[in-house]
């Protein structure tokens, strides 16, 4: 990109006369579609220093003139307010964009591949151009990532080309963050100034400190992570949320076949907010089991199937969590030993029952491999209780037969005599006592944690391994 040199003066003109007018950065933000005209009305209602940029010239003069580029509520108010006021700005120029402020947030559109891939054109090519306009800058400038993209996006294709485009160096002259964008379209404006959550993951202390000043009005409880992991938590909530409207309405079409109205179910399924709708049951760790969920799933997409209803997201639980018990068994078998120790065999910890453990899955199929299994597990008790859930499990689980025949004689009397005498140990149930077997375990004994037993995952230790962590 050519840049004439009255655009670097200008704009450089522009910025220390802003600086000393306001101690609050500058902001530049690239793409002013529904979330960078958002971000522009927004932030300059807070007292920013706004310059919009797109190559749209229409957008670009829309904002100019404090008009709204797109249907959204308040927002033409706060464009206009904003002109009014002096804080907001627009142009096509993004170099000179750059030049003139501080920090950039980039709010580009990444849409969706011919391949089914997101597209980063328009991420690219913004980034080179804010890297080609940094090399004439100095300062510290920060580069902030809006924009829905694959966790990896930011360092390794914005930080790559905009250190490339300006021969400078991340961290030391320019910063680059992650801060995923929440507002939903339509009350984008209200969201804003009560979002939902502010989450930000940076190159450096210093990008870190820039970007929570900017939101430190609307957010004190701002959430830094890893850049990754804010790049992940974006597209974790649209999943999420396009699972619970594929949900909903499985459930829909099922009530309607069964003559119920839905939303006499679903109201009351939304109250529960202790086991429904709240953290439980969404932290990875093993597959689900016990005498209910199985049973429930195979019932619900057994008589979707008798009513003609089709119900793909609900058919498909069992097999996901099949195959979550076959990525255990692949961890195990890609270790190449032969005697494998379970601590925990139960379905869940703090309680005697195994019908339809996970764990008897998993053993059973490594059994099937050659394996030679051993287990302690402190609840377990040899009962009639026990005799009437073997019955149980060669009934629902044929496949587990020969294991629940065979678990009394595999049961050690405890966890330091099952890591003795197995050469890879595996972890069902995140209990104290199994915490402090793998901590005291021999040296190098392989671990396989299917139950997060560590908050912090143990630091360079490459005998344990997490199953999706
Ligand atoms: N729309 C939403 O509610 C929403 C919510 C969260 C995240 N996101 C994500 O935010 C990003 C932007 O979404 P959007 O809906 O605002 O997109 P959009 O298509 O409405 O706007 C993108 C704008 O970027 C402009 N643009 C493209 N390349 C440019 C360049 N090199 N220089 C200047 N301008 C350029 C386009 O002309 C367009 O006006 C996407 O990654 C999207 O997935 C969107």
């Amino acid at each position: 990109m050519n840049l004439v040199k009255q655009d670097f003066e200008a704009a450089a003109v522009a910025r220390a006369s802003a600086v000393s007018q306001n101690s609050k950065p500058s902001i530049s933000v690239i793409g002013l579609g529904y979330v960078g005209a958002v971000s522009c009305a927004c932030l300059a209602n807070l007292g920013f220093r706004m310059t919009g940029v797109d190559v749209s010239l229409e957008k670009v003069r829309s904002v100019k003139e404090g008009r709204s580029p797109i249907v959204e509520d308040r927002l033409g108010d706060l464009l206009s307010e904003g002109v009014r006021l002096g804080r907001i700005d627009a142009t096509q120029n993004l170099v000179a964009a750059v030049l003139a402020t501080d920090v950039t947030f980039l709010s580009v559109g990444t849409p969706t591949a011919p391949d089914g891939s997101c597209d980063l054109t328009y991420v690219r090519q913004a980034s080179r151009a804010i890297g080609q306009a940094l090399a004439m800058k100095e300062g510290f400038h920060v580069v902030v990532l809006r924009c829905s993209v694959p966790p990896g996006t930011t360092l390794d294709c914005v930080a790559v080309e905009v250190a490339a485009a300006s021969g400078k160096k991340m961290g030391v002259d320019f910063g680059v963050a992650f801060n995923p964008e929440f507002l939903r379209e339509g009350v984008a404006v209200a969201d804003f100034y009560a979002p939902p959550k502010t989450v930000v993951g940076a190159s450096d202390a210093r990008t870190e400190q820039i970007v929570a000043q900017i939101y430190g009005a609307v957010d004190q409880k701002i959430q830094f992570c890893s850049i990754p992991a804010a790049e992940m938590v974006k597209y974790v909530d649209n999943v999420w949320h396009a699972t619970k409207v594929a949900f909903g309405n499985e459930i829909g079409r099922l009530c309607k076949s069964l003559d119920i109205d839905s939303h006499e179910v679903m109201n009351i399924f939304v109250t529960d907010t202790k086991l429904n709708l709240s953290p439980y049951y969404l932290k990875p760790g093993f597959a689900f089991g016990g005498s209910c969920l199985p049973k429930e799933v195979r019932a619900v997409a057994h008589l979707a199937d008798a009513l003609n209803v089709d119900l793909p997201l609900i058919q498909s639980l069992g097999v996901t969590n099949q195959r979550h018990i076959a990525e255990a068994a692949r961890l195990i078998e890609q270790l190449g030993v032969k005697r494998v120790g379970f601590l925990g065999v139960t379905f869940k910890p703090a309680t005697d029952d195994l019908r339809e453990s996970p764990t008897l899955e998993l053993m059973a199929m490594l059994e099937a491999k050659g394996a030679t299994l051993s287990v302690y597990d402190p609840n377990l008790r040899f009962n009639d209780n026990l005799k009437g859930q073997i019955a149980y499990v060669r009934h629902a689980c044929p496949s587990q037969a020969n294991v629940m025949d065979n678990i009394e004689q595999i049961c050690v009397a405890d966890a330091a005599a099952l890591t003795a005498g197995c050469d890879v140990v595996v972890v069902s149930h995140a209990t104290d006592e199994f915490r402090a077997a793998i901590v005291s375990r021999r040296p190098g004994l392989p671990v396989i944690d299917l139950a997060r037993l560590f908050k912090q995952l143990p630091e360079s230790d490459e005998s344990y391994q997490g199953i999706a962590w």
